[in-house]
């Protein structure tokens, strides 16, 4: 096979690649859309597969668009940007069907993808790196493909202006004050990344920056960002660590967390515990979660893998004893005064793995189980003790549709039907995409 071909695109899958074939061959292609007729280059071959790029753009999609961005293709952020909102909802939805297509029952439940009505500048969170020279620091996402280099997030269609504002003072600071950007590859270097947490509903925002030691000219940085940081934070994690293990954090100015509200609900946000973030999708979610239980009017609900309790508190609301499970500590904290701050009902909380929990846990006789896993799923430990609670009613939320397709037999041999498969669109202009199930056990035959 030639290193240059023609193809015509089938369809996006999952990781935002376009598939074509040529032959028995499949190749994935960087930033063609389904229906398009492409001359690629390879880049890189295995047996059965390869990749591409794309040299000349032969039949343009109609779903093309201009993605507004100047780093779009080489920034590691969005894979969707060049194509039409509307179909990038239908591709995300055909991502599902294709990761579950084994059970058809189960795609016969699969719904339209709940979109946002104004897909830009919704994230609530975001972290950039530095790298480059000293003298020409850059501030951002990883390259695309290469995890040690990154390209400028300075304007993003992602974050809010204000966001954006800080990114650009930070990159001056590091410059002006001659800060070298950590080099990951040879463990060198003073500034590693930027985090910036911003409540959509309150206005506040929490800028921490993350450093490998403490530098005099770190004082500056509330002065720097004067009204646009409702906190300043900065984070110790020495060359060695991961850039996300955090030695330890000091509070340089403000009370050291923000609030966030969610449907009226307020939650406290640090600077490393779980939170959505896309705000106006996660209040979609939840009131969708609290609309279902209301359908079924359970009195004893397990929420597991509970973060700093949303759902719990949302289905706590209606006066219900909602046991809630989750591993990081901090977040259980949170959780807790999350709890004060609403003045709910009380909640259970327990600060452990699922899979490890006591089995008094499951013993507790729910009507509904909810489970929010990671992006890793569950491990089979756990699906064995969610099963064993015998719930006659799941709510599985799900942001990951390989490890959904891997765990979701688990219920499904245990006598669990799909009766309602939701899909939500949680980070526009990325491959991914959040499926709400509901499931029901059915009675032995
Ligand atoms: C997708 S988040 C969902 C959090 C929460 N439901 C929400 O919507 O904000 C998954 C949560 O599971 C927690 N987690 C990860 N592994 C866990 C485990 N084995 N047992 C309990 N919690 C776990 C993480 O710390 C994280 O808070």
């Amino acid at each position: 096979m030639n290193d240059e071909l023609e193809v015509t695109i089938e369809k996006t899958v999952f990781e935002g690649r376009a598939l074509a074939r040529h032959g028995r061959y499949v190749i994935f292609v960087d930033g063609a859309l389904p229906g398009e007729r492409v001359r690629v280059a390879l880049t890189g071959r295995k047996r059965r597969y390869a990749f591409a790029r794309v040299l000349e753009l032969l039949e343009a999609s109609p779903h093309r668009c201009d993605p507004g961005c100047g780093v779009f293709g080489t920034c590691g952020g969005c894979s969707l940007l060049n194509m039409d909102y509307a179909t990038q909802l239908e591709q995300k939805r055909g991502f599902l069907l294709e990761a579950l297509h084994a059970w058809p029952e189960v795609t016969a439940q699969v719904a339209a993808v709940l979109g946002m009505d104004d897909p830009y500048f919704f994230r609530n969170k975001m972290v950039y790196s530095f790298g480059g020279p000293v003298d020409a620091p850059v501030l951002g996402m990883h390259r695309r493909g290469d995890f040690y280099s990154c390209v400028s997030a300075v304007e993003c269609r992602l974050q809010s202006p204000q966001a954006q504002e800080i990114v650009r003072r930070l990159l001056e600071f590091a410059r002006t004050r001659g800060l070298p950007p950590f080099d990951e590859r040879r463990k060198v270097g003073l500034v590693r990344d930027l985090t910036v947490r911003e409540g959509k509903r309150t206005g506040q925002r929490m800028v921490m920056l993350t450093a490998t030691a403490a530098h005099p000219a770190f004082a500056e940085l509330p002065a720097v960002l004067g009204e646009l940081a409702t906190t300043v934070l900065l984070g110790i994690s020495p060359p060695l660590h991961n850039a996300a293990r955090l030695e330890r954090v000091e509070v340089l100015s403000g009370p050291g967390l923000i609030e966030e509200q969610l449907n009226g609900l307020t939650f406290e946000v640090g600077p490393t515990t779980f939170f959505q973030t896309n705000t106006l999708q996660a209040e979609r979610m939840f009131a969708l979660l609290a609309q279902w239980a209301d359908e079924i009017q359970p009195r004893v609900v397990l929420d597991l893998y509970a973060g700093t309790g949303p759902i719990a508190f949302h289905l706590a609301r209606a006066g219900r004893r909602v046991i809630a499970v989750e591993t990081h500590p901090a977040s259980v904290e949170a959780a807790r005064r999350n709890q004060q701050r609403n003045n709910l009902p009380e909640i259970e909380w327990l600060a452990a793995d699922v899979e490890k929990a006591p089995d008094a846990v499951f013993a507790s006789a729910p009507d509904l189980v909810v489970l929010d896993p990671p992006r890793s799923g569950l491990l089979p430990q756990a699906a064995a003790k969610i099963v064993a609670a015998g719930a006659p009613h799941l709510f599985y939320v799900s942001c990951n549709p390989a490890t959904l397709a891997r765990d979701l037999p688990l219920f499904l041999n245990a006598g669990y039907v799909v009766t309602r498969l939701q899909p939500m669109d949680m980070f526009p202009h990325s491959y991914h995409v959040e499926a709400l199930l509901q499931l029901r056990r059915m009675p032995p035959p």
